[in-house]
């Protein structure tokens, strides 16, 4: 399965609207009434961040903890957007998330999720699902967007860069606010017990220790020894060489704009904004980031 964007049916560039208080595009929207239908069943993981936290890395890992073992042939052979489906997503008639959701041969179902948490289908939170939540500082975000954007010709142009750092603190981005969805998330971690809120920088400062984590919260039993091939194997230079995982079969992204795996560091902020910039950016973050139990590192 792939998007091909020659066919006159799929809608390039799309534009932003607001749905339900939240930025989106109709790619995202159009399947809505199908999506919150969704039946969730007690053993799936959903797997939610904001577009470009680290979604593909942590698929990848739990992918690898709950079938490397049994059935290796899977990740040498299948894409990971076909392993992990991205449930929102639609192209009809091409294409929607949900049915490739529901038509997973796995147990569990692992199933992948942008949603901002009130997006999120009612049955999920009825069979208490255990969700895995990825999120990533804000500046580092919003540069791996921008250049997500450049490259992903269903996304609406992100224009230049001083305009795109505002349209990010007002929350005109596909999947809204970071804010919100970083907030709105952690929250809800508070009376749902089934969220592991983890961060990108923690996984880069110590991917073993953080699969270690995942084991815990998901209850599996893999050997040390297995835990460390993982962390070994999902290293950035192995991901982004790996087919199954880096998107080059993905064809509505446009690799010679920009990779899907980019860079894989923490800080590449730097390298973008101006001094200005990240005093505006800092002033604005400031407001909107109250909760002082939520901190992210841009620094490592
Ligand atoms: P950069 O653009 O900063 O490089 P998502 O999977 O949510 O779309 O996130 C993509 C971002 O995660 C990209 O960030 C990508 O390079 C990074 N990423 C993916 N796999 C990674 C890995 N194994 N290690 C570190 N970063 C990874």
């Amino acid at each position: 399965m792939s998007l091909d964007p020659e066919k006159a049916v799929f809608p390039s560039r799309q534009q932003l609207f607001d749905f339900h208080g939240v930025s989106m595009i109709p790619i995202f929207t159009t399947n809505w009434e199908n999506v919150q239908n969704f039946q969730a069943r007690p053993d799936d993981i959903l797997i939610a961040t904001y577009p470009k936290a680290g979604t593909t890395w942590v698929s990848q890992i739990l992918d690898l903890l709950y079938f490397g073992q049994t059935c290796p042939e899977r990740q040498k052979t299948i894409p990971i957007y076909e392993r992990v489906p991205f449930l929102e997503i639609a192209v009809p008639p091409l294409f929607s998330g949900k049915d490739l959701a529901d038509k997973l041969p796995t147990t569990p179902r692992l199933i992948k999720t942008h949603f901002p948490v009130q997006f999120v289908p009612k049955s999920f939170w009825e069979q208490n699902c255990k969700i895995v939540y990825v999120a990533r500082n804000a500046k580092d975000n919003m540069v791996s967007f921008f250049h997500f954007d450049r490259m992903n010709i269903a996304h609406p142009e992100p224009g230049d860069w001083s305009n795109y750092i505002h349209r990010f603190m007002e929350g005109k981005m596909v999947f809204g606010s970071w804010y919100d969805h970083v907030n709105g998330w952690w929250k809800k971690k508070q009376t749902y017990s089934n969220i592991h809120y983890m961060f990108y920088e923690d996984m880069i400062e110590d991917t073993e220790r953080e699969i270690d984590k995942l084991c815990s919260f998901l209850s599996l039993s893999n050997s040390a020894e297995d835990k460390k091939i993982i962390a070994g194997g999902v290293q950035f230079d192995n991901m982004k060489k790996n087919e199954m995982t880096n998107y080059s079969t993905f064809s509505i992204l446009d690799f010679k704009i920009s990779p899907f795996m980019r860079k894989g560091k923490v800080a590449d902020w730097k390298n973008h904004f101006t001094v200005a910039q990240n005093e505006v950016f800092d002033e604005d973050y400031k407001k909107k980031m109250k909760d002082p139990t939520l901190q992210f590192r841009t620094e490592m």
